[in-house]
C-alpha cells in the first residue's frame, strides 16, 4: 500500500465518520424539511449539477417551497417560494443576518474584512453608512448624476461609431465598460479602465470572480477534502486575490501621490482622509485592507450585475421586437427624437419600467442571491432548520412560482402595468414574489444605484439604437440559455449591429 492511498483512506474514514457523527445532530422534535437523498460524503453536492438555480428550481417541484439538503457534512434549506422566503428574510431576518463561512470571502475578499462576508455587526454598519452617505443616498445619486450621464453618452460615442462603421457591437463589452468607467469615477475619481485592453483584463477578472464564488467549493463542506482542494478553486481564488490585490494597491498608491486631500468627493478620497485623521472606524482604525475589502466588494457587486442586467434586457427585447417598439414609442413621446433620454425622464415610461421588472423577474443578477447562515435553530412552515444551516433563497425560482406567475417563462411587461395582475409589485425588497436585490437587512446596498444604472443604460441603448441580429439570424433564433455563475451571465454573449433611430443632431457629441 502506498502512503497516498493511506492517507487518501484516512481521510475518506475521517470524513464518514464525520458525517455520520455529526448526521442530523439535532434534539428537535420537528422533523426536517423534505428533501431528496444524498450521496455519502458529499451529500447532494453531486446532483447540483452545471445550473444549480434550475436544479433547485426543479427539486422545488418535487419537494415543495422549503427543501432540505446536504453539503457534505453542512445542512441547507432552500426557499424556493415568496412565502418561504417572506418568513426567512422577514420573520427571522435577524437570525439569518450573517454569511456562512466560505473559503471565497477568506481567499478573496481580505478574509471577511469586506462588506459583503463580514460579520453582522460594528464593522459592517460602519462601511454600509458610509457607502450609503457618500454613494448611495438619494442626494449622492443626484450628485453623481453628471458622471453617469458622461459615460452614458461615452457609450453612446462607442456604438454611433462602430454603427456607422457597419460594424457588429459587442454589446456585453460596451455595456461593462460604461458601469465599470461610471463606478470607477465615483468610487476612485477616474476610470481605471480606461483602455479597451485594461477594461477587458478588468472584466475578466470580475467574471472569474463571479464564476469561483458561484461554484459550490467541495472543500468547504467537506473539512477532510479542503486541503486536496479537488476542483482547484481555492488554488485559483489565491491566484485572482493576487490580480485584485496588485491593482488595488496601485489605485491607492495613485490617490496617495496625487495628494489630492480634501478636494476628492469620491469614496477612496473620503475613505483615505478618514484613515488619515486617525478616526476610529468602530472597531478600531481603518486599515488598508479595509479600504481594498471594500473597493472590491463595489467593484465587483456593482458592475457585473448592472450590465448583465442590461444585456438581458436588450437580448430580450431583440426576440420581441413588438414590445421593443412600443417602448421606442414611449420614449420618442416623453423625450423626444432630438435628443438622448435623462434620468428624470425615467420615472415618466410606465411601460419602460414595467419591461425593466419583467427582465428583473426573468433574469434575476443573482439567482441564488448570497447565502446566509442561521445563527439559532428555528421553525420555518412546521419544519425544523437546524443552527448553522446554510440558507440558499432561489430568486429565480420565486420570481418562476406558477401560483404566482401566470405564464412564467413569458416575456411579458404588461402583468407590472395597470390593470395587469403584478401593476403594484416593485424590486425594492418589500414585495417578495420579486425579490432580485434580496431583502432585510443585508439586502443589496447598491440596489439604487443598480437600478439607476440598468434603467439608464437600458433605455439610451433602445431610444438611441434599432438593433439588428448580424449573419441573417433572426430574432425568434436568438440563443437565450444561461450559463451559471454568482451572476448569470448569457452563455452566448450578445452581438447586434446598431442602427441610429434619433434625429442626426441627438448625436452630435459623437462627431
Ligand atoms: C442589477 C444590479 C444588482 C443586483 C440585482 C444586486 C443583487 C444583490 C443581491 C441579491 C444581494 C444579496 C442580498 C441578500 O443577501 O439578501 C446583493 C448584495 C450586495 N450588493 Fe448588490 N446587486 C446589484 C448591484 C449592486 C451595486 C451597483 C452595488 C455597489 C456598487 C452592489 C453592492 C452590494 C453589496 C455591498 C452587497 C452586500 C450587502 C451586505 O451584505 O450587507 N450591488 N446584491
Amino acid at each position: 500500500m502506498t502512503p497516498l492511498f493511506l492517507l487518501l483512506s484516512a481521510v475518506i474514514l475521517s470524513t464518514i465518520l464525520y458525517s455520520l457523527l455529526f448526521k442530523n445532530q439535532t434534539n428537535s422534535t420537528q422533523p426536517l424539511p423534505p428533501g431528496p437523498k444524498g450521496w455519502l460524503i458529499l451529500g447532494n453536492l453531486p446532483q447540483l449539477g452545471t445550473k444549480p438555480h434550475q436544479t433547485l428550481y426543479n427539486l422545488s417541484k418535487v419537494y415543495g417551497p422549503l427543501i432540505y439538503l446536504r453539503f457534505g457534512s453542512v445542512n441547507v434549506v432552500v426557499a424556493s417560494s415568496c412565502n418561504v422566503a417572506f418568513q426567512f428574510l422577514k420573520t427571522h431576518d435577524a437570525n439569518f443576518s450573517n454569511r456562512p463561512p466560505n473559503s471565497g470571502a477568506e481567499h478573496i475578499a481580505y478574509n471577511y474584512q469586506d462588506m459583503v462576508f463580514a460579520p453582522y455587526g460594528s464593522r459592517w454598519r460602519a462601511m454600509r453608512k458610509m457607502c450609503t452617505i457618500h454613494l448611495f443616498s438619494a442626494k449622492a445619486l443626484d450628485d453623481l448624476w453628471p458622471i453617469r450621464q458622461a459615460e452614458v453618452m461615452s457609450m453612446v460615442k462607442e456604438v454611433y461609431l462602430q454603427g456607422k462603421k457597419g460594424k457588429v457591437v459587442d454589446v456585453s463589452h460596451v455595456i461593462n465598460v460604461c458601469s465599470m468607467d461610471a463606478l470607477s469615477k465615483a468610487l476612485v475619481g477616474w476610470k481605471v479602465c480606461g483602455e479597451a485592453k485594461e477594461a477587458s483584463e478588468f472584466k475578466s477578472m470580475v467574471v472569474e470572480l463571479m464564476q469561483l464564488a458561484g461554484v459550490f467549493n467541495v472543500g468547504d463542506f467537506v473539512k477532510g477534502l479542503a486541503w486536496i482542494d479537488p476542483q482547484g478553486v481555492v488554488r485559483k481564488m489565491k491566484k485572482l486575490h493576487k490580480r485584485f490585490d496588485k491593482f488595488f494597491d496601485s489605485l491607492i498608491e495613485a490617490r496617495r501621490t496625487r495628494n489630492n486631500k480634501g478636494e476628492g468627493r469620491d469614496l477612496l478620497s473620503v475613505l483615505l482622509n478618514f484613515q488619515g485623521e486617525g478616526s476610529d472606524f468602530e472597531e478600531g482604525k481603518l486599515t488598508d485592507i479595509n479600504i481594498k475589502a471594500l473597493m472590491l466588494n463595489l467593484f465587483t457587486a456593482g458592475t457585473d450585475t448592472a450590465s448583465s442586467t442590461v444585456e438581458w434586457a436588450l437580448a430580450e427585447l431583440i426576440c420581441h421586437p413588438d414590445i421593443l417598439k412600443k417602448a421606442q414609442e414611449e420614449l420618442d413621446s416623453v423625450v423626444g427624437r432630438h435628443q438622448f433620454v435623462k434620468e428624470q425622464d425615467l420615472q415618466n415610461l410606465p411601460l419602460f419600467q414595467a419591461i425593466i421588472k419583467e427582465v428583473f423577474r426573468l433574469h434575476p443578477a443573482t439567482p441564488l442571491s448570497i447565502p446566509r447562515v442561521a445563527e439559532n435553530e428555528c421553525k420555518i412552515n412546521g419544519y425544523h432548520v437546524p443552527k448553522n444551516a446554510t440558507l440558499l433563497v432561489n430568486l429565480w425560482a420565486i420570481s418562476k412560482d406558477p401560483a404566482i406567475w401566470k405564464n412564467p417563462m413569458r416575456f411579458d411587461p404588461d402583468r407590472f402595468l395597470p390593470g395587469g395582475s403584478h401593476a403594484h409589485a416593485h424590486v425594492k425588497g418589500n414585495n417578495f414574489e420579486l425579490i432580485p436585490f434580496g431583502a432585510g437587512r443585508r439586502k443589496c446596498a447598491g440596489m439604487r444605484l443598480g437600478l439607476r444604472m440598468v434603467q439608464i443604460m437600458t433605455a439610451t441603448l433602445i431610444h438611441g439604437f434599432d438593433w439588428v441580429l448580424p449573419d441573417g439570424q433572426t430574432h425568434d433564433k436568438l440563443d437565450m440559455e444561461e450559463a451559471y455563475g454568482l451572476s448569470l451571465q448569457r452563455a452566448v454573449p450578445l452581438v447586434a449591429c446598431p442602427v441610429p433611430r434619433l434625429e442626426p443632431c441627438a448625436y452630435e457629441i459623437a462627431y
